[in-house]
């Protein structure tokens, strides 16, 4: 390694995709991180319409994060100028949202004299976990489950990112939500359907396993993917019929444990597959699903049974923060790429360094069965 890449660095990290307005100090001393500061300010009001409102969530955006990067800085006991560098989300997400973070990181950038770096969400996501586990390291097995997105990847080493399976339809956040909406569950539904699904009892109800048979094959399309959308509608049939017979009081918990259980049972088990093809010991969550206890339960048993470590981000940093970006900048710092300083904000880009896996790849060590 040569000195610039194991120098000290302090990243100043601002998130502004979504919901969450967010801005942190991270430094890297060459092997580890250290978070010096985390602000998150969630925006509630969304709570109110279902669901996130664009132009609302840049209005909030904009008051909210000059104090947020502020706060940031003074809990850190740093300035801007003593940062290396910026690193904003830029894409994907909700682009009035990512342009409020970009231009405000440009401006701040501009004024102190300091590097901006555009940086992925969804690479921020696998970088969350090696924030505090300084194992969590490449090579490993990610599965990344948020609301807008469901990637399972391979990755051999930062900046590498094999793609192997993704959602079809919802993300699996999204389907959490949606169910919960239909259980009658507040808006984001993830956390509450999962106390829910504690008090249901498991079998009650047992949806079919989207996207999951015995009989799959390596080769098959639809090995690594992953649905949810079938699933929520077979929770909505067993809701209107629970409704029908009067018994939807007593039936809700029951329900809500039967769509946990059949979509962690197909995550926990394409994942292991995933990492069991490619040969890794180590699979890191991402995404707020990942918060999920009972999803890291599943996953930490089938790991185990395999001898593999499982990593998963503090409730914290796996949900939407600021820290995440920084990591992820941090890294791209130290690759020393240009950027060009026009860089803007985009609805959705590929990661960095994505590609699909090949199919011939995916066999080579690949079972059969679950
Ligand atoms: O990563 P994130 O903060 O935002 C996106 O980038 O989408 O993820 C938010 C998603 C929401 O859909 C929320 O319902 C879900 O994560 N979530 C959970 C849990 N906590 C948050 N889903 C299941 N179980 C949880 N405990
Ligand atoms: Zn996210």
């Amino acid at each position: 390694m040569t000195t610039a890449e194991t120098r000290h660095i302090r990243i100043l990290g601002i998130e502004t995709s979504c919901d969450e307005t967010s801005a942190a100090v991270v430094e890297h001393n060459g092997s580890a991180f250290s978070i010096k500061s985390l602000v998150i300010l969630s925006q509630d009001v969304h709570a109110l319409f279902g669901g996130v409102v664009p132009e609302i969530a840049s209005r909030q955006h904009l008051t909210a994060l000059p104090p947020v990067v502020r706060a940031a800085l003074n809990e850190a006991r740093c300035s801007i100028g003593d940062c290396d560098a910026i690193a904003v989300t830029h894409a994907p997400g909700l682009v009035g949202a990512l342009l409020v973070g970009v231009h405000f990181g440009k401006a701040l950038g501009l004024t102190a004299n300091v590097p901006v770096l555009p940086v992925h969400h969804l690479e921020g996501h696998l970088f969350a976990t090696a924030l505090e586990h300084s194992d969590a390291v490449p090579p490993f097995t990610a599965l990344l489950v948020s609301g807008g997105h469901t990637l399972l990847l391979d990755v051999p080493e930062w900046g590498v990112y094999e793609l192997l399976g993704r959602t079809r339809d919802d993300a699996a956040g999204e389907a959490f939500d949606k169910v919960a909406k239909l259980l009658g569950l507040p808006y984001p539904g993830g956390r509450p359907l999962e106390e829910l699904a504690r008090t249901g009892e498991s079998g009650r109800h047992r949806f079919s396993r989207p996207m999951l048979r015995r009989s799959q094959q390596p080769s098959d399309a639809d090995y690594y993917d992953l649905s949810f959308s079938g699933l929520k509608t077979a929770v909505l049939l067993a809701v209107r019929a629970a409704e029908g017979e009067g018994r939807i009081d007593a039936e809700r918990a029951h329900i809500a444990r039967g769509f946990q259980d059949a979509v962690l049972d197909t995550l926990v088990t394409k994942t292991v597959r995933a990492a069991t093809a490619y040969n890794r010991q180590r699979i890191v969550l991402g995404g707020g699903v990942a918060c999920n206890q009972a999803l890291q339960q599943a996953m930490l048993a089938a790991a185990q049974q395999e001898q593999m470590q499982l990593y998963s981000p503090a409730p914290r940093l796996a949900t939407d923060n600021a820290a995440m970006i920084a990591a992820a900048g941090a890294f791209r710092f130290r690759t020393g790429e240009l950027v060009d300083p026009g860089f803007s904000a985009h609805a959705s880009l590929p990661v960095p360094g994505m590609r699909n896996a090949e199919p011939s790849r995916k066999s080579s060590r690949a079972t059969t069965s679950r």
